[in-house]
């Protein structure tokens, strides 16, 4: 009969036989959803015996990974930022590197103060529903095309008692929205050039919806459409943060700086990579 530590052991052989990075994160999360043990558990009482119904869903757990499922469609759920996420196969499972939008965006709007913002391309909701989570006098509305994913960001909404704040609309980026203007405008849209999606890991290549990735033959389709739709439905003076590619600052800075954007600059993440363009909309402009 295993123990958590030898269960542990043995399904992180398995995982690093199959190729799989920081197989031992990845034992102990899936470890922690088949036994109900915590963390701490594992360390404090490595020899506690997992049920034969415990090793029976460890095993399932382990054979999904070894397939290169990813580790958040096995468990369905995924931490960002300071949520945690229900995620299916219909959404971008969100990443620490979004998690930059988060840092550049906070800081421009105290704690307290009533705002109204938009997430184009919401997913799982990650963007929107994080600040929301910190910020609770703050409104905001997520788009995206996908009736799948809007499903997912309602449900993790609700879970997160946010719904009250939280809107979202089924729609083509901005097309529906008429002339609503926004405080703060967010996107992580799709920005892998089609040629490169080949290339990813199969975690990404066979199991993240492809609307989620592709952005075209250079991988900036979408940016050509946002800069100047962002630039209209923000509010005067208002603040856009959109995740971008680690190689495409250049030309999505210069994108929005055509649209008509003061202070557009980059931002980088926490491995140092180039990963945010932020700017404003002209305090003194009404239109787009
Ligand atoms: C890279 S994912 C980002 C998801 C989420 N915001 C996050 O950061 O984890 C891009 C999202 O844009 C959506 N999308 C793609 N094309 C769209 C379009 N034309 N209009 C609205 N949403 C779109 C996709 O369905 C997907 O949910």
């Amino acid at each position: 009969m295993s123990t958590l530590l030898t269960a542990w052991k043995a399904a992180q052989a398995t995982l690093k036989a199959a190729g799989i990075d920081q197989p031992s994160i990845d034992a102990r999360l899936m470890l922690e959803a088949a036994t109900g043990a915590s963390r701490m558990d594992i360390l404090t009482d490595p020899y506690r015996e997992l049920t034969a119904q415990q090793q029976a869903a460890l095993d399932d757990f382990v054979a999904q990974r070894a397939r290169r499922r990813p580790i958040s469609h096995i468990l369905g759920r995924k931490g960002f930022w300071k949520i945690m996420l229900s995620v299916t196969p219909d959404v971008l499972t969100p990443r620490p590197d979004t998690e930059a939008i988060l840092d550049v965006v906070l800081p421009a709007f105290p704690e307290h103060m009533a705002f109204s913002m938009l997430d184009l391309g919401v997913g799982s909701g990650a963007i929107l529903l994080a600040i929301l989570a910190e910020r609770p006098a703050a409104k905001g509305l997520g788009v995206d095309t996908s009736s799948e994913a809007l499903a997912v960001a309602r449900e993790n909404a609700a879970n997160l008692d946010l719904n009250d704040r939280a809107a979202f609309l089924r729609g083509d980026w901005t097309a529906g929205l008429g002339d609503a203007q926004f405080d703060l405008v967010v996107s992580n849209p799709p920005y892998i050039a089609t040629d490169e999606i080949e290339t990813l890991d199969p975690e990404v290549r066979d199991h993240e919806p492809r609307l989620a990735l592709d952005g075209g033959p250079d991988g900036l389709d979408a940016y050509r459409v946002l800069a100047p739709e962002i630039l209209r439905v923000l509010k005067p003076g208002g603040l856009f943060a959109v995740e971008i590619g680690h190689t495409q600052s250049a030309p999505v800075e210069a994108l929005f700086r055509q649209a008509g954007a003061d202070q557009v600059r980059t931002t980088q993440d926490l491995a140092t990579r180039d990963r945010v363009v932020t700017g404003f909309k002209n305090p003194l402009e009404t239109g787009g």
